[in-house]
């Protein structure tokens, strides 16, 4: 009797399309139901690149980065998998590093009914959707009886002494603090569908660097490095200032001792092409990066921050990133991370607008 496991039976009989990788992304193996899933055989597919037999709606490239620097799986939940000849919405993609074999992956992609036998992962996308719907209810209910809350507090401070009026003033100081939050709730909820139009990408860069470097990020460094002849994208000025806005707080708000740099990089990437859900295929080729040397984004979050409520900061609402990406996509672009102590990257990539459709100020 053998004692070795039969490994190739295994591998053909996986009911879910298997790819092993190497470290350049390029394609070393794959089972049957990968070749059925992206119409080639094996030895057509041997040292492919990935990227050239598989597109996914979010950059897979920040996900095999990290399952190779953490030797750790990742799981990207419910992403649109582009092939060859289709496009299989709600897709699992598990990547597992390969023991003994460094910087090899092992990529299962499960389809939708796969995905949802696998259950409870993907769950979350669909949890966390319900979660916002039922906070912005709340949110719409419960800011009136604060607004009530908050005034007699301040009346009732009226007639009080130093002492007591602390309390009146911390009531007042927390309303205000769960005002602001059920706002941000609220704005995710109310968020209209973008009104695009040819804006000058770094135009609404500087719009955002200046109002954060009044406010909040006053003691940051902010560099810029732009490429001045990147053309207009198509966009909606107020949601892309908004995305930049968030993007600049949270580099901020990781800063270490008050003080870090922070870089707006554009450039322009004709490379990045997806195909969307109706098949057509779109270049996405204007890039920003908002980068910082803060100390990166904690590991334990790290696959989760683009959901809502997912925050690893005391007092934060986990909505910031939540409406960048929400943002982003109702534009077409894409937006990923990069992240490790000292260098966080946050990139977005957009279409551009349309040739006759000349960018105002
Ligand atoms: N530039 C960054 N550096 C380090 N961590 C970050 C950065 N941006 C985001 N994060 C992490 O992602 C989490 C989610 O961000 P966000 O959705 O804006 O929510 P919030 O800021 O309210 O916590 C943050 O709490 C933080 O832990
Ligand atoms: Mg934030």
């Amino acid at each position: 009797m053998s004692t070795s496991p039969p490994f190739d039976a295994i591998w053909a009989s996986l009911p879910m399309p298997a790819l092993l990788i190497d470290g350049k992304d390029c394609i070393l193996a794959a089972n049957p139901a990968a070749e059925t899933f992206l119409n080639a055989s094996t030895r057509s597919l041997f040292n492919q690149k990935l990227d050239d037999k598989l597109r996914v709606d979010v950059p897979l490239c920040d996900s095999l980065i990290r399952a190779r620097a953490n030797q750790a799986d990742v799981n990207i939940n419910d992403v649109t998998v582009s092939t060859y000849d289709r496009v299989s919405p709600h897709c699992l993609i598990q990547i597992a590093p390969v023991q003994d074999m460094p910087d090899q992956l092992l990529l299962l992609i499960s389809p939708r009914v796969m995905a949802e036998r696998i259950g409870r992962a993907r769950n979350a996308t669909s949890a966390a959707k319900s979660a916002i719907g039922m906070a912005e209810m709340l949110a719409h209910e419960i800011k009136n009886p604060l607004a009530g809350i908050s005034g007699a507090a301040q009346l009732l401070s009226m007639n009080l002494s130093a002492e007591d009026r602390e309390m009146t003033d911390l009531i007042v100081e927390e309303t205000r603090r769960i005002v602001k939050l059920l706002e941000q709730v609220e704005q995710f909820g109310n968020l209209r569908p973008p009104e695009a139009r040819a804006v000058n990408i770094h135009d609404a860069l500087d719009r955002a660097r200046r109002s954060a470097q009044m406010g909040y990020a006053s003691h940051m460094m902010i560099i810029e490095d732009y490429d001045p002849s990147l053309p207009a994208t198509w966009a909606d000025p107020d949601q892309l200032m908004q995305v930049f806005l968030n993007l600049i707080k949270n580099a901020t708000e990781a800063a270490r001792d008050n003080r870090g740099t922070i870089r707006l990089r554009t450039f322009y990437d004709l490379s990045l092409r997806i195909r969307r859900k109706d098949g057509s295929q779109a270049r996405l080729p204007l890039q920003i990066e908002i980068i910082d040397d803060g100390p990166g984004i904690p590991p334990d979050i790290a696959g989760d921050i683009f959901e809502p409520f997912v925050s690893g900061r005391e007092n934060g609402t986990g909505l910031g990133l939540a409406l960048v990406s929400k943002i982003i996509t109702d534009h077409g672009g894409l937006i990923g991370v990069e992240s490790v102590p000292g260098r966080t990257v946050f990139r977005i990539s957009l279409p551009v607008a349309p040739k006759d459709q000349p960018a105002e100020r």
